[in-house]
């Protein structure tokens, strides 16, 4: 049997509204030809992220409407807790309102100016809260990760070697924290090996320096894991994610990913005296630490999100329907990071379009073209997303420009995917009428969500 079927049936639906070429033309051009600034409205098959815009199951909507609103020592807290718990296995649990919560209370603690925290590749808002303590946020992934075509099982480990030098070169002093990032986002959603942080994880203890995962994708991590690393076909993803969280001193997590849950996150660790600082600082900003920012509510859907997140039904029918999108379009010659990574599909806009140059944005004139052709939204990783200046302030190009078709967990039909295929071979048809384009106003960080465009 070839066809993927859903594995659950849907009980309520979101009307997509329908739109015209000639309209999105109107809308894209008002949004000054960013899709960040499109009224989802107009929209007509999101895949700008996965994070936060998961379907909840008949389970966590149940389990919602037993959230104890309590200020402190909720019901709903504790489920939570033991939930977290069960998988991640670390000692202290500290609710956040999403990903980014937890960064930023663990780096403004232990980052300061001079630091440098290692990490395979680190995502946009990891990167930020680290750069905001003045300490440098520094990629090792192994070079195979760089490479879009490279089809290595685990492009998102860490190059261990590089991890040794840096420790050698600087110092153990300078390096607060060594971060691993599972699965690898900014690398193209591709996974790390149990292997690569068993050694990451002995480097990091051989130097006192605590390894914490950015653990988002690990259920999806632990899919592939169980598929493609030897000696994991008879575990659970469970068992997997629980063995990889064994060889870290803690973790941030953003449950928008594999938590199933539409807000929410934590940070989690085995150290008393950095959690106590932690939770002062989450009190100041993000709540009492038995909600952190989280509605009772909130908890209780993760609690059981996180849960169905490792069931096997679920990870095979999720991997299997990213892998048809990667496989429908590479096999007609749109130049995809291979092999397909787990939560979306990465365009190599660079080598689609290789009549525009860097500095003009290929990511984005190939997200507009999306957006134009099929409603499609998807998202630039590339020069605009993490490209540096010159000492002029000219643009220098990222290392890869991609564009990322992140797929929202349990949303999108097969029929939808099908969709999303024959938009994208009509595009890759007439891609040498795809322009380039210039950024006319951009914020100081984290330019891509507010700049504004014009075509050159
Ligand atoms: N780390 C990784 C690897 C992420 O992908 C994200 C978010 C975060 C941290 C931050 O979590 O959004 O809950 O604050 N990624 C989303 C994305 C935004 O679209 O990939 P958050």
């Amino acid at each position: 049997m070839n066809t993927i079927i859903e594995p659950f049936r849907i009980k309520a639906v979101e009307r997509i509204r329908m739109t015209t070429p000639e309209e999105r033309l109107g809308f894209l051009k008002d949004a000054g030809w960013n899709v960040f600034k499109l009224r989802a409205d107009d929209v007509l098959i999101d895949l700008l992220t996965d994070s936060g815009t998961s379907a909840m199951s008949d389970q966590q909507w149940g389990a919602m409407m037993q959230g104890d609103e309590s200020y402190a020592g909720s019901r709903s807290w504790q489920r939570f807790e033991a939930s977290v718990q069960d998988i991640f296995g670390f000692k202290y649990i500290i609710p956040t309102h999403q990903g980014r919560a937890a960064e930023r209370i663990l780096f403004s603690i232990i980052c300061k100016p001079g630091h440098i925290v290692p990490n395979n590749s680190h995502f946009d808002t990891t990167r930020a809260n680290i750069e905001f303590t003045g300490a440098q946020a520094l990629d090792l992934v192994i070079k195979e990760g760089l490479e879009p075509q490279n089809p290595h099982p685990f492009k998102g480990n860490m190059d261990v070697a590089r991890l040794e030098k840096l420790i050698e070169d600087e110092g153990r002093e300078k390096i607060p924290i060594c971060m691993l990032t599972v699965t690898n986002n900014s690398g193209g959603g591709q996974p790390v090996s149990m292997a690569n942080v068993r050694a990451v994880s002995a480097v990091c203890r051989k130097h006192g320096i605590p390894l914490f995962l950015d653990a988002c994708r690990i259920a999806e991590n632990a899919w592939f894991i169980k598929s493609r690393e030897e000696g994991f076909a008879d575990k659970t993803p469970k068992e997997i994610a629980q063995e990889m969280c064994s060889y870290a001193d803690g973790c941030t997590m953003s449950a928008k990913k594999d938590g199933l849950a539409n807000i929410g996150g934590f940070l989690a660790g085995n150290d008393e005296s950095l959690t106590r600082q932690e939770r002062d600082l989450l009190i100041l900003t993000e709540g009492f630490p038995t909600y952190g920012g989280l509605a009772g509510r909130d908890l209780e859907a993760i609690a059981v999100g996180l849960q169905e997140a490792l069931e096997e039904d679920y990870l095979r029918y999720r991997m299997a329907s990213t892998q048809y999108l990667g496989e429908h379009i590479s096999k007609k010659g749109v130049p995809i990071m291979q092999p397909p990574g787990g939560h979306a599909i990465y365009i190599d806009a660079r080598a689609m379009l290789p009549h525009i140059p860097p500095t003009q944005y290929p990511g984005i004139a190939l997200c507009n073209a999306l957006y134009l052709k099929g409603g499609i939204r998807g998202v630039e990783i590339g020069t605009v997303m993490f490209g540096k200046k010159d000492a002029d302030g000219n643009d220098l190009p990222a290392p890869m420009d991609l564009v990322r078709l992140a797929i929202p967990r349990r949303v999108y039909t097969q029929s939808h995917v099908d969709y999303m295929v024959e938009v994208i071979l009509e595009v890759m048809e007439e891609r040498d009428d795809i322009r380039g384009y210039r950024i006319t106003e951009e914020a100081p960080f984290l330019r891509h969500f507010t700049a504004t465009f014009e075509p050159t």
